[in-house]
């Protein structure tokens, strides 16, 4: 990604920048990290290249699957080192809280590499599937796993709170930010990731009380990050704020999954279906944890070798999965209608709900923390690559093995590399930038 053009720019940028002293991590959103996520968030990047290659008439399912497997040199952990959207798909997270409900409700530790390889290879259920049902879940089950893969941040965070690993910018901290980083990604106003999917379904079920979840949400992971910091921790509240925002995740998914199960009885295309198959599948597993038969259900309307979804399945469906949220702390208000709804008014009338779910005080942003060397690393030439990937799981062996506090704050290295969009947002300090052109 290194682009010599912009060089002369990026110094003029830097020396602008070094006569306000110290910089700022940058706010990526409504968000401010206390730690260093550039790299993290750029995993978005490595999904918008892999939605590039299936784009069109004739997707190339053999790009996309070495994007997925080998990464496309975005998300870099070192020069030599590239993190993948496989890597979160086939991480085992068994015994974190999030993972444990999937597997609770039946789904296998890795099933999201299942089902992706499934979609690229055009196998098990996406055999003789059309194109734009292999693309559209395709697209869509990459940010379920981005989505997956935050929770294992949070987790990870209170994890070391407990362990008394929370100074800012490394241990606790660190962790919480990529869960918003893997969340939201390095896109202006968050688009292309997940985040994108809560604005989108809160728009279609606004009003009458139901809750917005990507504001809610926002302040519920400014709320966590408080309270992983070393002199604010609480164990309780994080752990709170960590739950509420899978509760919050719960409404996104499941208002995709009503949404398109309508969508597909009412006008079928392999599009709204796959949408609907996709995006369920990001919180089919919580569902199942808490009501087998309602999960059930709705994995039974979008499943995705059906050619069609039959008449009545969106009210049968919709009173099982209204039934099923209490038991989630949810509640059929704070989840809405979609507002382009026509089969709902002859639905069976299931939500009468009259209390307002509260959900804990959330905070604002972060104080902006004076920050170090924050460059953008290029492991381009690393990426695509099986040694590429090699050389990754060798690096996490060693980091897993010299101990949780290997993602520190990632120094300067030879490789650094500034395009256009994000460079006002990083802070790379004279001297750092006089080592590489020396
Ligand atoms: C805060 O940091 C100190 C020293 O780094 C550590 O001993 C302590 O356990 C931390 N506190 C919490 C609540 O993590
Ligand atoms: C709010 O509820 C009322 C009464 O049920 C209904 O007529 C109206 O369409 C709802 N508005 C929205 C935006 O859902
Ligand atoms: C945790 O949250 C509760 C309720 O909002 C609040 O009263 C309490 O002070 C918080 N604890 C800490 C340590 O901030
Ligand atoms: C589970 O959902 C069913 C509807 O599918 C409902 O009848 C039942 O009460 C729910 N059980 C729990 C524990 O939420
Ligand atoms: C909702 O209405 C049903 C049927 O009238 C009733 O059995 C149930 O108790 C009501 N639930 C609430 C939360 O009011």
């Amino acid at each position: 990604m290194a682009c010599p053009s912009s060089r002369f720019l990026a110094v003029a940028l830097l020396l602008a920048m070094s006569s306000f002293g110290a910089s700022a991590y940058p706010a990526l959103g409504g968000y401010m990290p206390v730690s260093n996520v550039l790299e993290h968030a750029e995993i978005i990047k490595d999904v918008m290249a892999f939605a590039d290659a299936l784009a069109g008439e004739s997707p190339d399912y053999a790009k996309a699957k070495k994007i997925y497997m080998f990464g496309a040199g975005n998300s870099c952990k070192s020069p030599s080192s590239v993190r993948t959207l496989q890597g979160f798909a086939q991480k085992d997270l068994t015994g974190e809280s999030f993972a444990d409900k999937f597997i609770a409700g039946g789904f296998p530790a890795k099933f999201w590499d299942a089902v992706i390889l499934a979609a690229l290879d055009g196998t098990a259920d996406f055999a003789g599937a059309e194109r734009t049902k292999r693309v559209t879940s395709l697209k869509k089950l990459v940010l379920g796993v981005c989505n997956f893969y935050a929770s294992h941040e949070l987790e990870a965070a209170i994890k070391k709170v407990e362990s008394g690993d929370s100074a800012d910018g490394s241990g606790s901290t660190l962790a919480w930010d990529e869960g918003w980083a893997f969340y939201y990604g390095s896109e202006p106003d968050g688009a292309e990731a997940a985040w994108g999917a809560a604005v989108e379904y809160d728009a279609d079920f606004a009003g009458n009380g139901s809750i917005t979840v990507s504001t809610q949400i926002v302040a519920q992971f400014n709320a966590g990050l408080h309270f992983v910091r070393n002199s604010t921790a609480s164990l309780t509240n994080a752990t709170r704020a960590r739950d509420t925002i899978y509760k919050l995740w719960a409404l996104t998914y499941i208002r995709a999954a009503l949404k398109y199960v309508e969508l597909s009885e009412t006008s079928y295309n392999g599009k709204v279906h796959a949408e609907g198959f996709a995006w369920y599948m990001a919180i089919d597993g919580f569902v199942a944890s808490y009501n087998a038969s309602a999960a059930k259900a709705m994995r039974d309307a979008l499943d995705i070798s059906k050619p069609s979804v039959p008449s009545g399945t969106f009210c049968a469906v919709r009173e099982q999965m209204l039934q099923a949220l209490p038991a989630m702390g949810l509640d059929c208000k704070a989840l809405g209608t979609f507002k382009d709804s026509t089969l709902t008014a002859s639905c069976p009338s299931v939500c009468n709900v009259s209390a307002t779910l509260q959900l804990p005080a959330g905070r604002y942003p972060a104080a902006a923390v004076s920050a170090s060397a924050s460059s953008n690393i290029d492991c381009s030439a690393a990426a695509g690559t099986a040694a590429a990937a090699a050389a990754a799981a060798a690096a996490a062996a060693a980091a897993a093995a010299a101990g949780a506090a290997s993602k520190q704050t990632t120094a300067v290295s030879a490789a650094v590399s500034f395009s256009g969009a994000s460079m006002p947002l990083m802070a790379v300090s004279l001297a750092a930038w006089a080592t590489v052109w020396s």
